[in-house]
């Protein structure tokens, strides 16, 4: 049995056990994956366009519902149960993942029972692998079943988004929670971000792996960076605004038009627009790459992206340095760079699907050399959205 199987068997049993222990009798059970960002790097709140798949890990729930408006939650790894007023739900600093399930819970109102809710996952937290969207999107998926107001799965996007800006205070895009809610089997999403609708892009799986490189060094989302980066964004568009140019986002801007103008910015401004008008060239370029079955120009569009972020946007770190620098210096590596906030976390790389097996190997090593860090690296596949999974009896 593939090792990925094994773990996830083996979470569900630790499931299984765990909510027999705690809640006991049947369980209806969710699942949504976490996402994994291949070109687009901080487009989604800048209305531009990104490249993400939904990945073959996520969080589950085991839920079922209550006659009465208490929300009872508990993780696997964490005791004990937080039992809630469901019509009195609020952010609290101590409760770190359950906020996350507690703003999805909050969004759906009257028409929702209270439940008992059991969660684990199998996503490292704090990666850049969007382990809060997955566990936003999970909850609300279960909510979602329960409720006898029911939402598309596109308003459970837009609900779980409004959740992390709203009840968490993360100023995110759509990115994560659509690409949890609409993945696709061995397909990338191409979405775009201003009328937040995508196309479907095959990734060749049988010619190159995804994998995901983590540098094992985190990164906190709510610590204040992510949030500068949307207002320096929001600040560029302004002060471009006031310079005379029609706008509403930094995806209206053209390179020419930037270059122009460049001078009216603050420099830190002008950086940070440089970044999301190339990184939107780049994204647009390397779906054309995918379709005509070119991986090798892909790669190279990874390799810029991450130097733009370095550079320009400034998401970068000492690790994820590494971690690239490494990856692509190994045979069989197409491309790599930092994937979702940055800062830490994890990049992604593209690879031979032949040279998997060096690749981890020889990366690791030469990570390990240069920082002393063990990275943990595993090929994952573009996958399917969240849904329901078989139930426990
Ligand atoms: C985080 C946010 C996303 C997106 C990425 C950067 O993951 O949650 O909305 O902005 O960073 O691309």
């Amino acid at each position: 049995m593939p090792a990925l199987h094994r773990q996830q068997n083996e979470l569900l049993d630790s499931l299984r056990a765990c909510w027999r222990a705690e809640f006991g009798g049947p369980a209806q059970v969710f699942f949504a994956p976490g996402r994994v960002n291949l070109l687009g790097a901080h487009l989604d709140y800048n209305q531009g366009f990104v490249l993400p798949a939904a990945v073959d890990r996520g969080t589950f729930v085991f839920a079922r519902p209550r006659d009465d408006r208490r929300i009872r939650l508990r993780s696997l790894d964490r005791e004990p149960v937080l039992d809630l007023d469901l019509d009195a739900l609020s952010y609290d600093p101590a409760h770190a993942w359950a906020n996350y399930a507690k703003g999805a819970l909050a969004a759906f109102g009257p028409a929702q029972p209270g439940m008992d809710l059991l969660f684990g996952g199998n996503l490292p937290i704090g990666a850049g692998l969007s382990s809060s969207a997955s566990i936003l999107v999970a909850t609300a998926t279960a909510a979602n079943h329960y409720t006898t107001n029911k939402r598309s799965t596109r308003e459970i996007v837009y609900l779980c988004r409004d959740a992390e800006v709203n009840f968490v205070g993360v100023r995110c895009g759509i990115m994560d929670h659509y690409a949890s809610a609409f993945g696709r089997d061995d397909h990338l999403l191409y979405l775009d971000c201003r009328t937040d609708t995508h196309a479907d892009v095959p990734f060749d799986s049988g010619r190159a792996a995804v994998v995901v490189c983590d540098t094992t060094r985190r990164r906190e989302l709510a610590d204040g960076r992510f949030n500068d980066r949307v207002r320096e964004c929001a600040e560029a568009v302004a002060a471009l605004r006031r310079a005379g140019l029609q706008i509403d986002a930094l995806r209206d801007l053209s390179m020419d038009e930037l270059l122009k103008y460049k001078n009216t910015l603050d420099p830190l401004l002008a950086r940070r627009a440089i970044h999301v008008v190339s990184e939107i060239e780049r994204t647009r370029s390397g779906v054309e790459s995918l379709r005509r079955g070119d991986l090798a120009a892909f790669g190279e569009q990874l390799i810029q992206s991450h130097a733009s972020c370095r550079d320009y946007y400034e998401v970068s770190s000492p690790e994820l340095d590494a971690l690239v620098e490494a990856a692509c210096s190994v045979h069989g590596a197409l491309g790599a760079r930092l994937t979702g906030a940055g800062f830490g976390g994890c990049c992604v790389a593209v690879v031979d699907r032949n040279e998997i097996d060096r690749f981890i190997k020889e990366t690791a090593s030469i990570y390990h050399k240069r920082t002393g860090l063990h990275a943990r690296i595993y090929p994952f596949k573009p996958a399917m959205g969240a849904g329901r999974r078989a139930d426990l009896e």
